[in-house]
């Protein structure tokens, strides 16, 4: 049986203002870093392909991408900031999508037991989610994220230019992260919904950062209310995990946001999964998942296998029992998108 253990936000969501844990700014970066740097010296990080794209002039280039977030990675990066003579005086700022400033971040809060950092996701993946609240990560062959710390940046610099240079799929990816946050707030998710093209979605984007840094703010540690941002995640990275590198983030979200959705919000899904739709990525997963491959990493996850849900009136719940959890999905079919998985 399924069980409800807990509620992670309540019905009409969280009404009292919070205190950010980091700014949150809107521009272009290099006016809003010369503010929140205060004279401080920088040392930029970028990702290869932003690097070339945007024609940056940096300190360090990284490979960037899912692969490189790795303790090897880490390592290296950690020798190449020491060779270049940083202290805790520096502002260590990454420029790069997600797995960029994953990496940056856990490196910053390690070397030197701790350097500010500060992120410019060039990501829409990043700019809504992965750069924001202080989440650092890198992985190990048994799993994604799973070592890594809470280290908050100075602030979050979003440059909506940086996106011209990002390929298609992958633009899509971040509006499978705004639907999700959307689904945990009701002001933002009456937007969502009516966002008729990805155009109106994407220019939601800055919302839904503001809306993920005010969740993170009243809960920095994961411990209550943030973990409601794990929606369609327990699947989602299960199969990531056993699809790698085939099946990206947002992807793998996508289609792990499918069951929940059902599971917690009946007929009331079917606007969400139009949403899902409209973002045009698949909500399938592909045919050859082994189901106990699939258990086994959706264990292992974080939360011990426990599914978040979400509920009607905004709400979000934990759900335990992971094996009842993939019954669920397995008796139930995924929405029927053409299967655009190569
Ligand atoms: N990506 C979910 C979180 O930052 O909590």
């Amino acid at each position: 049986m399924l069980e409800r253990t807990e509620i992670l936000i309540p019905v009409g969501g969280f009404l009292t203002p919070t205190e950010p844990v980091h700014p949150l700014v809107e521009g272009p970066w290099q006016d809003c870093l010369g503010d929140l740097a205060q004279g401080r010296r920088v040392l930029l990080v970028g990702e290869r392909r932003v690097v070339d794209a945007h024609d940056l002039e940096v300190d360090i280039i990284l490979a960037g991408g899912e692969r490189q977030k790795s303790l090897e990675a880490a390592t290296q990066l950690a020798r190449d900031l020491v060779v270049s003579g940083i202290d805790r005086n520096h502002l260590l700022v990454a420029i790069g999508g997600g797995a960029t400033t994953d990496l940056v971040g856990f490196v910053a809060s390690v070397t030197l037991r701790g350097i500010p950092w500060l992120p410019i996701p060039t990501t829409t993946l990043a700019m809504v989610d992965a750069s924001i609240g202080g989440k650092t990560a890198v992985n190990l062959p048994e799993g994604k994220n799973l070592v890594g710390s809470f280290h908050q940046p100075e602030g979050v610099i979003v440059d909506r230019r940086l996106l011209t240079s990002l390929p298609h799929a992958r633009r899509m990816e971040g509006l499978i992260e705004l639907v999700k946050t959307a689904l945990c707030h009701g002001a933002l998710g009456e937007k969502v919904l009516a966002a008729g093209s990805v155009e109106e979605l994407e220019a939601l984007l800055f919302h839904g950062a503001q809306v993920k840094l005010d969740l993170v703010s009243r809960d920095p540690l994961d411990k209550g209310p943030r973990q409601a941002l794990n929606l369609g995640h327990t699947v989602g990275h299960a199969l990531e995990a056993l699809f790698m590198p085939r099946l990206s983030h947002g992807e793998a979200v996508a289609i792990g946001l499918v069951p929940v959705l059902r599971m917690g919000l009946g007929d009331g899904a079917q606007p969400w999964l139009e949403a899902l739709q409209r973002v045009g990525l698949p909500l399938k997963p592909p045919n050859e998942v082994d189901r106990d491959q699939l258990l086994a990493f959706m264990q292992r996850d974080k939360k011990g296998g426990k599914m978040v849900v979400p509920r009607p009136g905004y709400s979000v719940e934990l759900w335990s029992d992971a094996e009842a959890i993939l019954e669920y999905i397995e008796s139930e079919a995924f929405v029927d998108t053409p299967p655009t998985i190569a």
